[in-house]
């Protein structure tokens, strides 16, 4: 079988962390008989420099027709520069759910064993609408967006999610008591999708509690939705539960296409040294295996990657191993040769 892929390998550790997650995905795909034929494109200010767009047109088409992408981290600047790619590309392409699982990796040692949560983030409007200005000097706006279209079908693909993963719990995260129409009306919508999964418990937690009840005790959650800018800060709370932004991965889903990507950024500070951890790309892949109904695929890899965390002989920095980018991923695949 082969799959067309819309590969964005990024730029400050994703080139690194994408060639160890390539390398990985095709020897996986040689031994289950699946062949990637990547399209593969930068993004941002390397594409601007090249090409004179932050997102060429090629790589939007490219996703139109393959309607899979695998990202590594795109850098944003911060104050004046350009509007994010990737909040760009996930509002283009409508990839409205961001699913983000959190979960421990076995024989990693972490402050908390045994974390099962699932975050699912409304990925197109809320505060990253980017609808910002400058009322007069000293004075700016920064205008939230919330939709009952948009936050009815964010909860569905929520519950629908629980449902079929046979998940018990669902809590929508808010801050509906300050935000008393924006926040107030995400609630309404999950408030009223929850009506029709009886068997799913529903609750309601304000953010801020929210933060600390993660912190106290994650094991009384399962699975979140929320707003863009929560879904953002909680997904990297809960990434530092269960050792960290270098583990976990990402989905952005929509009707029509789905990019998978890491919840991490450029991480400029250890960029180029072959330090970064490929783990959580790596498993954003295997989440885009699973979308492509290629499980066994998905599973070589998932096996390999545990192994070599429960040997725990190659392992990153981040994860108080001294392996680099590089020795890892060839972990992985002395792990897949294996079995
Ligand atoms: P970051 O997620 O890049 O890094 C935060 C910390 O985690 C850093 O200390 C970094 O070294 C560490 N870290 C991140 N990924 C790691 C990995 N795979 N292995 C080991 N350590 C890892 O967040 P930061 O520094 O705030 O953002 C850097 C840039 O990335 C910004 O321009 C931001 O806008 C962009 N960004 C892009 C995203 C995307 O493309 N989806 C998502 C988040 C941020
Ligand atoms: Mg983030």
């Amino acid at each position: 079988r082969i799959h067309a892929v819309t590969l964005i390998p990024g730029d400050g550790i994703g080139p690194e962390v994408t060639d160890a997650v390539v390398r990985i995905l095709e020897a996986a795909g040689k031994a289950t008989g699946v062949t990637f034929a990547w399209e593969r494109f930068a993004a941002g200010a390397e594409a601007f420099a090249k090409q004179g767009e932050y997102i060429p047109h090629e790589l939007s088409e490219s996703i139109e027709r393959t309607r899979v992408g695998l990202k590594g981290p795109v850098t944003t600047p911060i104050g004046g520069g350009f509007a994010s790619i990737n909040v760009t590309l996930r509002k283009q392409f409508e990839l409205y759910a961001n699913f983000r699982p959190i979960k421990n990796l076995p024989g990693l040692e972490t402050k908390y064993p045994g974390v099962d949560l699932v975050i699912v983030r409304e990925n197109t409007e809320g505060l990253y609408v980017g609808l910002e200005h400058e009322v007069v000097p000293g004075v700016v706006e920064s205008i939230k967006v919330i939709t009952a279209k948009a936050s009815t079908r964010i909860a569905k693909w929520a519950f629908e999610y629980a449902r079929k993963q046979k998940r018990r719990k669902i809590h929508a995260i808010h801050k509906a008591n300050i935000m008393k129409l924006s926040d107030g009306l995400f609630l309404k919508c999950a408030r009223e999708v929850s009506k029709s999964y009886p068997e799913i418990t529903y609750g309601e937690h304000i953010i801020d509690n929210t933060c600390m009840q993660l912190v106290m005790n994650p094991y009384q959650y399962d699975t979140l939705v929320m707003e863009n800018l929560y879904g953002d800060i909680v997904s990297d709370l809960c990434s530092g539960l269960i050792g960290g932004l270098g583990l976990v991965p990402g989905a952005n889903i929509g009707d029509h296409a789905a990019i998978f990507e890491a919840v991490h950024g450029s991480a400029p500070d250890i960029a180029g040294k072959d330090i970064a951890n490929p783990t959580a790309l790596l498993q954003s892949a295997v989440l885009m295996l699973r979308h492509l109904e290629e499980d066994a695929t998905a599973d070589r890899i998932q096996t390999a990657l545990e192994k070599v965390y429960v040997e725990a002989k190659t392992l990153t920095r981040d994860v108080h191993g001294t392996a680099g980018t590089k020795a890892f991923a060839d972990a992985v695949l002395a792990a897949m040769e294996g079995a």
